[in-house]
């Protein structure tokens, strides 16, 4: 069995779809939620679920990520991980933390990488007049939002959209993509799932 542990800053809604398709025939199970913020709405849902959690809160480093970085993989070594997913998660990784899990380590980010790394994502396509928006699954990497694309997910940018509509759509659309690209990545199988907003996209 193939053991995923998740890091999330917020509400876990993307930990969530995770955990609920991780099961039945699906080579992995998740071992682990933590989080940078003790006070994040995901603990709660992942603790309800069963799940062994942890928070680690960065306030406790201040200016200090490799001591917040100690802090978290102790007790994160501690379960064994062969996958790590990011999901949500809102700390910079330091590049010797991600080194340690090369090429096992997902990221969701709200946008078609490589457009629009770093935030503020959805307000930057509208500004920029896309017609067109999603979601990511990458490799981590040291060089932040920019590793191998496991998978991505399209959505329509509406004339009358705002950051927050636009945001809402792309969400939807991340809960069906990041389970599938851990699905078929836990299988072994790194080819892109690709989404449209009609589903999947034939030959992905
Ligand atoms: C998602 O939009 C994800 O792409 C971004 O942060 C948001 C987290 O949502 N990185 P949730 O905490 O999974 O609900």
């Amino acid at each position: 069995m193939i053991r995923v542990a998740i890091l999330i800053s917020g509400s876990g809604s993307n930990m969530l779809r995770l955990v609920e398709d991780m099961t039945g025939d699906h080579p992995a199970r998740p071992v682990l939620v933590a989080s940078n913020e003790p006070a994040a709405g995901g603990l709660a849902k992942a603790a309800a679920l069963g799940i062994a959690t942890l928070a680690v809160d960065h306030r406790d480093f201040p200016r200090d990520r490799p001591g917040f970085e100690a802090a978290l993989l102790r007790p994160l070594l501690d379960t064994r991980p062969d996958i790590i997913c990011l999901a949500g998660f809102m700390r910079i990784l330091t590049p010797g933390f991600v080194d340690r899990f090369a090429g096992r380590m997902l990221n969701i980010h709200p946008s078609l990488l490589p457009k629009y790394p770093g935030l503020d994502t959805h307000a930057r396509a509208i500004a920029a007049g896309d017609t067109e928006a999603g979601a990511t699954v990458h490799l981590v990497t040291s060089e932040l939002d920019s590793g191998p694309i496991l998978g991505q997910a399209r959505v329509p940018v509406l004339k009358d959209d705002t950051p927050q509509s636009l945001a809402a759509r792309v969400l939807t659309q991340e809960h069906r993509l990041y389970p599938a690209v851990l699905r078929r990545f836990s299988a072994g199988d790194k080819t892109p799932v690709m989404l449209g907003s009609e589903g999947l996209v034939r030959g992905s």
